[in-house]
């Protein structure tokens, strides 16, 4: 355990990066690869079947627990932690993101988003401050700065106008945080696909300093090979001695090759998610248990998996209990996705550290079927 918030790269290998994030409720093993628990849960999962999987540190959301318990509630409850019963590290995103993709009626000025609950429409304003604000009452790790961003594609002078205004965002982001020994504050680069965006955003974040710094405004319907394009240049961008986050990436291959570009932390819905619908992760690709074909086949999802989902079930029954819609079904598939996922990262700190790392991605892809398996 660390006072203190400090991150150490212990290995490189091309562009790759191994290291390890401390903070005062535990390591993060880097590349990290961390769970979405939105609602203050990770969803069909249990805090220590989470852990069991491997990870080592969750992602929460402003925009969902502000609305609904309300931060002041789960300030007065102790804080998020002690609340979902989980006491390793919280990253929380800002809200920003959130309100656009989900909220109603929204409103954006200088000042920040006023915006209509999805779930109420109840009238709320999220600003830098009130979401550092918001942030603390959570009691988050890892805070994210307050920003916003087109999905696109979206023409340049947009994407540079929300760009400009998002660093705006981060200077008064940093004020209003202050200084909080043990908790870290992350910028958040945007500018789109070009490169140019990327790098103005890149030079106002470094300006204002802050302990991580992330890549948004990826992964927002660009594709994966233009998102690739602007990871070859936007992780240099970006200050070598501190942790680079790219924001809600994605399919396992996604992940792989932006760790290859440099990145060294990401979140994703896709695992538990998928985990409810009926998609499975494997190291041969992706498997649809509701496929027919499952039916009668005695064989486990995933042969060199070590979940409980693997060990103990057969994609027979994994099958007839996503058919007869049972809850085991999101819990057994979910708990194996997390598990694939983390098992991939730790994949990928073992080869970065034994300087394998193009051994490891060629193996990854050979051992993919296309399609459905
Ligand atoms: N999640 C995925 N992309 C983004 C982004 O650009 N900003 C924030 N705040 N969250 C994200
Ligand atoms: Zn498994």
């Amino acid at each position: 355990m660390s006072a203190t918030f400090r991150f150490t790269l212990n290995a490189t290998d091309g562009r790759a990066r191994a290291g390890v994030i401390s903070t005062p409720r535990g390591d993060i093993r880097t590349p990290a690869f961390m769970p979405v628990g939105t609602a203050a849960t990770v969803k069909a999962m249990l805090p220590e079947s989470v852990r069991a999987t491997g990870a080592d540190i969750l992602l929460g959301n402003t925009y969902h627990l502000m609305l609904r318990p309300g931060a002041e509630r789960i300030a007065r409850l102790g804080g998020l932690h002690r609340f979902m019963n989980w006491d390793r590290p919280i990253l929380t995103d800002s809200g920003g993101f959130q309100v656009m993709s989900l909220a109603e009626l929204r409103k954006l000025t200088e000042e920040g988003v006023s915006f209509r609950s999805h779930i109420d429409g109840s009238r709320h304003m999220l600003s830098p401050e009130t979401s550092m604000e918001i942030q603390r009452l959570l009691g988050s790790d890892i805070v994210m700065c307050f920003d916003e961003c087109p999905a696109l594609p979206a023409d340049e002078a947009r994407v540079a106008e929300s760009m400009r205004l998002s660093m705006r965002w981060a200077a008064r982001s940093r004020e209003a945080f202050g200084d909080r020994p043990g908790h870290a504050l992350f910028g958040i680069q945007q500018g789109g696909v070009t490169e140019e965006l990327r790098g103005e955003s890149a030079e106002a974040l470094k300006a204002i300093g802050f302990d991580g710094y992330a890549i948004g405004g990826l992964a927002v319907g660009e594709g994966q090979e233009a998102m690739f394009g602007v990871l070859d240049y936007a992780p240099d961008m970006l200050p070598e001695d501190k942790p680079r986050y790219l924001m809600g990436v994605g399919k396992p291959d996604d992940i792989v090759g932006a760790v290859g570009r440099g990145v060294d932390m990401m979140d994703c819905v896709l695992p538990s998610r998928s985990g409810r619908t009926g998609q499975a992760f494997t190291r041969r690709g992706v498997v649809n248990i509701k496929n027919a074909r499952h039916a009668d086949d005695p064989r486990p999802l995933d042969e060199d998996c070590a979940c409980p989902a693997c060990r103990g079930y057969s994609r027979a029954y994994l099958h007839h209990v996503f058919r007869a819609g049972e809850i085991i079904s999101s819990m057994l598939l979910t708990w194996h996705n997390l598990r694939y996922y983390q098992d991939l990262m730790d994949g990928m700190r073992t080869a970065i550290a034994a300087g394998d790392f193009a051994r490891f991605e060629a193996d990854f892809h050979a051992g993919r079927a296309g399609g459905d398996i």
